[in-house]
């Protein structure tokens, strides 16, 4: 098969899908460079930082398969995949481990401070009665996307001995993920706003999330919260977080996974602060899951070269799609 990769994967899957496989890169490539290079290419394989739109696809009549390594969908015209019967391939559950473990490396830090304090520390100060360290245990944890990711973090923070409260989207049944014994209560946005210490966001982007958390939902938050966003950069208005932390009387810390501009030399306007965790979208970036992903992809490439459809991804259905 002749297969354009489109975003760095795992490397020992590179020289596996290359001993079998005509494989070219374009990694995090424009338009321009993505519509030069897939011509000819019956597959794409591909993360966030592209955009796999109808000029793009279009530009190889040969496409068939798409995979999405990972879960976000944010970045593919799926008008153009349905259109034309394209095969699209997610895998969505490895990244949640890595993305979940992230949301709690956040709140933990922010809560106990540790950014200041190693500096700090650094510097010879010795700060241990300046840190006003805060329990993450007995507080109260908001999940916006209680789906594939967000229901892990809610897993884990009952497991802390956290109240949590989750809000779902109906449009995204995710009917494969049994939460039915998970210690949550499902509530309204605005009510898990009101009542939550620490709220962790894993919505998907789309028309009814964009910019939904800006001034007016953060001016709903606690006195002494936290928040983290592990979503997608456009679901939270920045310039309102970035009001909201100046200003000082409701949120703490926040920490970014996710941002509006993305890419090398993008700098987030929340970069000023310093009670704000930064990291380049690299929820999923940990070996193992990195690793399961490869090894989904040549299944995956394995089956459909072979013919063999039926047991591609564990969800492969773009309507099943929750959470990045
Ligand atoms: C995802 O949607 O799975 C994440 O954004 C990971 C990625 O593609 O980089």
């Amino acid at each position: 098969m002749r297969i354009l990769l489109a975003s760095k994967i795992d490397p020992t899957t590179i020289d596996e899908l290359s001993k079998q496989h005509e494989v070219s890169t374009c990694f995090d490539g424009t338009q321009e460079e993505l519509i030069a290079a897939i011509p000819g290419n019956e597959a794409i394989i591909f993360r966030s930082g592209v955009q796999i739109s109808r000029p793009v696809m279009s530009a190889s009549p040969e496409l068939r398969l798409l995979i999405r390594a990972g879960s976000g969908m944010d970045n593919i015209d799926l008008d153009y995949v349905n259109e034309k019967g394209l095969t699209l391939e997610r895998i969505p559950q490895p990244g949640a481990k890595a993305v979940s473990e992230l949301s709690f490396a956040f709140m933990l830090s922010l809560a106990r401070e540790l950014l200041k304090t190693d500096r700090l520390t650094r510097e010879g100060a010795w700060p241990k009665h300046q840190v006003k360290g805060r329990l993450l245990t007995g507080k109260t944890l908001g999940i916006v996307g209680y789906g594939n990711i967000g229901s892990r973090v809610g897993w884990m923070g009952a497991a802390w001995g956290m109240k949590v409260l989750g809000v779902r989207n109906d449009a995204y049944p995710f009917p494969e993920i049994d939460v039915s014994d998970h210690d949550v209560e499902f509530t309204d946005l605005d009510d898990l706003l009101s009542r939550s210490d620490f709220v962790s966001i894993h919505c998907p982007l789309d028309d009814t999330t964009r910019g939904m958390i800006g001034a007016r939902e953060l001016s709903l938050m606690k006195p002494g919260s936290i928040l983290v966003n592990l979503a997608r950069g456009g679901v939270v208005d920045e310039e309102a977080l970035l009001k909201e932390l100046k200003d000082g009387s409701r949120l703490i810390g926040a920490a970014t996974d996710v941002h509006a501009a993305e890419g090398p030399g993008e700098i987030s306007p929340l970069a000023e602060l310093d009670n704000v965790i930064l990291t380049p979208h690299m929820g999923a970036m940990a070996l193992e899951v990195q690793s399961e992903i490869g090894g989904r992809i040549l299944a995956l490439v394995d089956q459909y070269d072979s013919g063999d459809r039926s047991n591609g991804a564990e969800t492969t259905e773009p309507s099943n799609v929750e959470n990045n």
